[in-house]
């Protein structure tokens, strides 16, 4: 890739790749700053499919939301649609917790999950669900602000499953039970994510780990989330206690995202923390980094694979599929 289609956005190099995509960073010529693109994959062509994850990017990014990745630019080219997004220099929360010895303590994980919170928060309030809450699509700055990212791309991955099995998918390791069996995803379903997300931060392993997809899968359909304190015997007992509610098998039962919020911010307080990203920023010692100016490219950042927890996707066949064929099993079984 030598360019995005439009001269505006000169390619500086790679920052990760996902299932559906591939991102660069970016100089705009016009602005004069540092942007992500992420060119979407082949796949994604179906127009109907497109046209609802522009909706959706188009309304969280209408929010404006100080936790939610902007999303500058959108347009097409030979080799797929891409969107144009803020860069943000510290990478995602999968790296930094890899970067930071394998966990963060309890209290830089709350100030990362309040900050996305508050972010899904928003987004429900706006009627739009991720399904696709991970520590790869939380990006964070070196203000340590944090942002949620790829607001439509779980979609996109599902509706496109739907009609190509066989195609890529990311992995499934913070997926609800309600996901895995292949019913409607609500906002609880964010929920239940983000609990797996501090699970990892906390612990430095998600939750629910298997050796395929259909052993994940069979996990999160069939067992309870294990105990944060069970793994790591220093977390907090009101951490450990939130972070179950928020693991309910049953939607019904979990708090609702603006509720976590709520939980986590009280908790913050008592430890006196009122500003999680300045807290994050002092503690996790960013170094101050120099942004583009003018046409000289100094922006330092890590640009290297994400840290995964799959192989490459690709190799895997569709989640969709293997549940369907992972539910008739059991189905089968039942009524024998
Ligand atoms: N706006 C951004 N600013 C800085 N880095 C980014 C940005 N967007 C993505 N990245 C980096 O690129 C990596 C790949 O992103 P991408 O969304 O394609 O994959 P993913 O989140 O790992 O998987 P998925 O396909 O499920 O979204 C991220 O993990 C992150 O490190
Ligand atoms: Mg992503």
């Amino acid at each position: 890739m030598t360019d995005t289609g439009t001269s505006r956005y000169r390619i500086l190099g790679k920052l990760g790749e996902g299932g559906m995509a591939v991102v660069h960073m970016a100089e705009d010529s016009v602005l004069h700053r540092c942007v992500a693109v992420k060119t979407l994959r082949r796949e994604t062509r179906d127009a109907t499919v497109l046209q609802r994850f522009h909706l959706e990017a188009t309304t969280v990014s209408r929010l404006g939301h100080s936790n939610i990745v902007q999303v500058h630019d959108m347009g097409e080219r030979a080799d797929g649609e891409f969107l144009v997004m803020e860069f943000l220099d510290r990478g995602s929360i999968g790296k930094i917790v890899s970067s930071n010895g394998g966990h963060l303590d309890a209290v830089c994980a709350a100030c990362v999950a309040l900050q996305a919170s508050d972010g899904l928060s928003a987004a429900h309030d706006a009627g739009v669900v991720h399904r696709d809450v991970k520590p790869d699509n939380l990006l964070i700055s070196r203000q340590g602000v944090v942002k949620v990212a790829d607001f439509g791309i779980a979609r996109l991955q599902n509706d496109v499953h739907r009609t190509e099995p066989g195609v890529a998918i990311g992995s499934p390791h913070y997926m609800a039970p309600e996901q895995a069996e292949g019913q409607e995803s609500s906002p609880k379903t964010d929920v239940f994510a983000l609990a797996g997300v501090l699970h990892f931060m906390i612990c430095g392993r998600p939750p629910f780990e298997a050796e395929n997809v259909m052993g994940l899968l069979y996990r999160i359909t069939s067992h309870d989330a294990p105990e944060l304190r069970a793994r790591a015997r220093e977390c907090p007992r009101v951490l450990s206690e939130l972070v179950r509610a928020m693991h309910q098998r049953d939607p019904d039962r979990r708090p609702s995202m603006s509720e976590v919020s709520e939980r986590l911010r009280s908790w913050l307080a008592e430890h006196g923390i009122l500003q999680p990203a300045e807290h994050l920023r002092s503690t996790l010692g960013f170094p101050q980094t120099a942004t583009l100016s003018g046409n000289t490219t100094t922006a330092a950042v890590h640009i290297e694979a994400p840290l995964r927890w799959w192989p490459p996707e690709r190799a895997l066949t569709s989640i969709a599929t293997l549940a369907l064929k992972f539910l008739q099993k059991r189905e089968a079984k039942a009524s024998r």
